[in-house]
């Protein structure tokens, strides 16, 4: 079967090195593969259902354009686009609400959360509660069905939201024809959680990131703020249960990671090992840094950029509405 592989990023706060690591780095190089059809494109409908802020929103996809045109995705291979820039999506939508059970909807795990920390703080159960949030669910489907995609990288957060709209998808089939592929999940079990400076997950809620494109002298002191524990140098150390390490590993070749294995547990100081995963992250970054800078100093090109797949994209999304609005009976009279 061809494979279409497709994913969405939110577009809400400022990419991170966990970002990097877990989902950004491995996109690209899915995309460079020969016969796979690859769309990426950042979510701006979705973020709206939790950022209020105009500016913020703007910046948020204006930085999240730059990081994956920096780190080297190739958008005349990959169909890279805005949301907000295929009004046929939107449409999709419409219609695959009509075809949503809000049973559905209310077993959604994010709205479940919602309500229970309502109902926690004694509140009204729907305090808060937009009807974003609650059809979430259904525009994360249209983006993925709008182009016919097969394998969809996600997060594990966001496995239920694949399953709602393979159920969609099966339910619109089964009564108008088979329109929809149904789309899979696809988790990469390899790719690590990268911890953040407290040894959680990097993540913007736990807010222990490192922002990825830190100058140079902020990045030193984002990595020299990781925790350890208070072994001496000269003390041996465990590599597995560090956060430093972590870190490290995730950006080191084989031999690099086996080289500094051995400088754990041969007691390494600290402060060595802090300077080591710096060095190492810093190399990695400092080029497309170059690159990332001057593109957000120029968001017309980004933008161009942009529409430019937005074409691409509507090429496709155009003809294949019309084909479900036919299917739903939404057509001309003469
Ligand atoms: N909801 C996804 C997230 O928060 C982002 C997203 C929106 C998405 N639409 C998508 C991911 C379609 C995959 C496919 O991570």
């Amino acid at each position: 079967m061809n494979r279409t592989v497709l994913t969405g990023i939110t577009t809400t706060g400022t990419p991170h090195l966990g970002n990097y690591v877990g989902a950004i780095k491995p996109a690209i190089e899915a995309s460079r593969a020969k016969a796979v059809r690859s769309y990426y494109f950042l979510a701006d409908y979705h973020a709206l259902v939790k950022n209020r802020d105009p500016q913020r929103l703007r910046r948020s996809a204006l930085e999240i354009a730059a990081t994956w045109l920096a780190l080297g995705l190739d958008t005349d291979k990959a169909t890279f686009y805005r949301q907000s820039d295929i009004p046929e999506i939107l449409e999709l939508t419409w219609i695959l609400t009509c075809f949503t059970a809000k049973g559905l909807m209310n077993r959604a795990h994010a709205y479940k959360a919602a309500v229970q920390e309502n109902t926690d703080a004694g509140e009204d159960q729907d305090f808060a509660i937009t009807m974003g949030l609650f059809c979430y669910p259904i525009l994360m489907s249209a983006d993925i069905l709008m182009f016919n995609a097969n394998e969809v990288p996600v997060g594990k957060d966001q496995v239920q939201h694949l399953e709602m709209a393979r159920d969609i998808a099966q339910r619109f089939n089964h009564h108008y024809g088979e329109l929809f592929t149904l789309p899979n999940a696809v988790i990469d079990e390899h790719v690590a959680v990268l911890p953040g400076q407290d040894g959680r997950k990097m993540s913007k809620s736990y807010d222990n990131t490192i922002p990825l494109w830190l100058p140079e002298k902020q990045l030193r002191k984002a990595v020299m703020k990781i925790v350890t524990n208070s072994l001496e140098p000269g003390e041996p150390k465990d590599p597995d249960d560090s956060t430093l390490f972590a870190v490290y590993a995730a950006l080191a070749n084989e031999d690099q990671r086996e080289e500094m294995r051995r400088a754990y547990r041969e007691g390494i100081a600290w402060g060595e090992a802090k300077q080591r995963t710096f060095e190492l992250v810093n190399a990695e970054l400092a080029a497309p840094r170059e690159r990332y800078e001057a593109l957000i100093a120029e968001p017309e090109g980004i933008e161009a950029v942009l529409l430019k797949g937005a074409e691409r994209a509507r090429a496709e999304a155009t003809p294949f509405l019309q084909q479900v609005r036919e299917a739903v009976g939404i057509r001309a009279l003469a």
